[in-house]
This record gives structure tokens, sequence and C-alpha cells, in this order.
């Protein structure tokens, strides 16, 4: 089985934080932000659902507090865990999740 290269490893993520990870593909790639909890990771398109802008307020850079994400545009307030929009002007709405795995201490992609 081919496993596809890892987005990063977890301790390039700040515990409680998120960095941007830009993944190749053959339409030029995508951005996604990896959030760590512990252990744990969580990936979404950095793509905010409120008007499509990025959500870091400088590049690879976001607002994360309290298990939340705010989007660095209009303030649209996302929970980590789920992407779930909880607060701004999308509410009701979700970040594009993609699932991930942590093996061996690197973030990969299920
Ligand atoms: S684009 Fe994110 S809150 Fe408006």
């Amino acid at each position: 089985m081919t496993s596809s290269p890892p987005l990063c490893r977890l301790d390039d993520i700040p515990d409680g934080g998120a960095i941007a990870v830009h993944v190749d593909s053959a339409s030029g790639g995508f951005e996604l932000i990896v959030l760590r909890e512990g252990d744990r990771a969580v990936a979404y398109h950095n793509e905010c659902p409120h008007a499509g802008r990025r959500l870091d307020y400088a590049p690879g850079r976001f607002l994360v507090r309290d298990g939340r994400i705010i989007c660095a545009a209009h303030g649209a307030t996302f929970r980590c865990a789920d992407g779930l929009c909880v607060g701004g002007p999308c509410m009701g709405s979700s970040l594009a999740a993609v699932a991930v795995r942590v093996d061996g201490g690197e973030v990969r992609s299920r």
C-alpha cells in the first residue's frame, strides 16, 4: 500500500494552535489549516464559508483561543473540534474538514 507524504509533524504545530499546510495537486494545490490539541490533530480547508477568504491574519498565523478558531476577515468563530461556526456572520455553517491521523509523530491524510 502506498501512503501519502505527511502533511507535517505534530510537533510543528503549537499545542492548542494551528499552522497552514500547502498540499500540492495537479490543479495547483490548496491550503489546509492543521490544528493540534495534545496528541490529536484535525484539518480543514483554509477557506471561510462566509466569504471564501483565508482564515489567517498573516500567512500561516491563526487566531486560536479556547478551542475556537476565528476568521481574521470578519470574525466568524469555529469550534476547532468539528469546524462548526458558533458565532459571527456564517453561524451554523462549517469549515470543510479533511480527515487526518497522527502516525509516528506525523500528521497524514487518511
Ligand atoms: S470571510 Fe471569514 S468571517 Fe467573513
